[in-house]
């Protein structure tokens, strides 16, 4: 038996343009189980950020249920998603979502503030997993003198600090070349490995479908496997 981390049942998101209500996501329906990793290609408007937040427990659906390690999130109220979000699920968005005045180290231990760790359970976390992504020497670094590559790390590092079940990248490689967008794929193969996380990618860049075991397409917010 397969040991299933995601069903997403009959999943509809509106929202209004111009006093119409236009449907977003169509009805979408999906199983991924544990070390998935799937990618969904899908063109500029397509709806992949919405599905992504859905999947995190950001936003709401219209109608629909999505069950994460068994938690209904589509029952649960706000307090409880924040708390999912800081142990089973991390979602990395396009934008990395990073504080550019905080420091590397001050950026990834933000998560685990929330989940109220011990500085020092947070000092030995944090220092594992910068080395494990690689960027442990630019630990004292403010994010905003990053590169791009190097935020894309600690934006990783600041996902997998909680050792998410499930973990949510919204257009991971958009800002890289491809020499670069290919060391993030490989980190996020390593992670999935390693951890036996579930790991769900987005792009609008096709090149992504190759490093899946589940590939998606996600054309005017119907998802369907190919
Ligand atoms: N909060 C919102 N209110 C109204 N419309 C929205 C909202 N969020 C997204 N939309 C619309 O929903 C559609 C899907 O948006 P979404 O951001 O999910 O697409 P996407 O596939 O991620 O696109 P991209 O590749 O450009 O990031 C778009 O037409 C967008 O304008
Ligand atoms: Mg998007």
């Amino acid at each position: 038996m397969k040991d299933v981390v995601v069903i997403v049942k009959n999943l509809w998101k509106y929202y209004n343009y111009m006093g119409h209500r236009i449907a977003i996501l169509r009805g979408i329906n999906a199983t991924l189980y544990r070390a998935d990793i799937a990618c969904i290609y899908g063109p500029s408007g397509a709806g992949k950020t919405t599905f992504l937040k859905i999947l995190a427990g950001l936003e709401r659906p219209d109608l629909g249920e999505i069950i994460v390690e068994g938690y209904n999130l589509t029952l649960l109220d706000d307090d409880a998603l924040a708390t999912i979000r800081a142990s089973i699920v991390s979602y990395i968005p396009q934008d990395y979502g990073l504080i550019e005045d905080f420091t590397v180290y001050e950026n990834v231990e933000l998560p685990l503030l929330v989940a109220g760790f011990s500085e020092e359970e947070r000092r030995v976390t944090i220092l594992e997993t910068l080395k494990y992504m690689g960027i442990a020497e630019k630990m004292h670094t403010k994010v905003r003198y990053l590169s791009g590559g190097e935020k894309q790390r600690v934006a990783i590092a600041r996902a997998l600090v909680v050792t998410p079940s499930l973990l949510l990248a919204d257009e991971p490689t958009a800002n890289l070349d491809w020499e670069n967008a290919k060391k993030v794929l490989e980190l996020f193969i390593k992670i999935n490995r390693d951890f036996k996380t579930t790991v769900v990618m987005v792009s609008h860049d096709a090149r992504i479908l190759e490093f899946a075991n589940r590939k998606f397409a996600l054309y005017d917010g119907v998802l369907k496997e190919v």
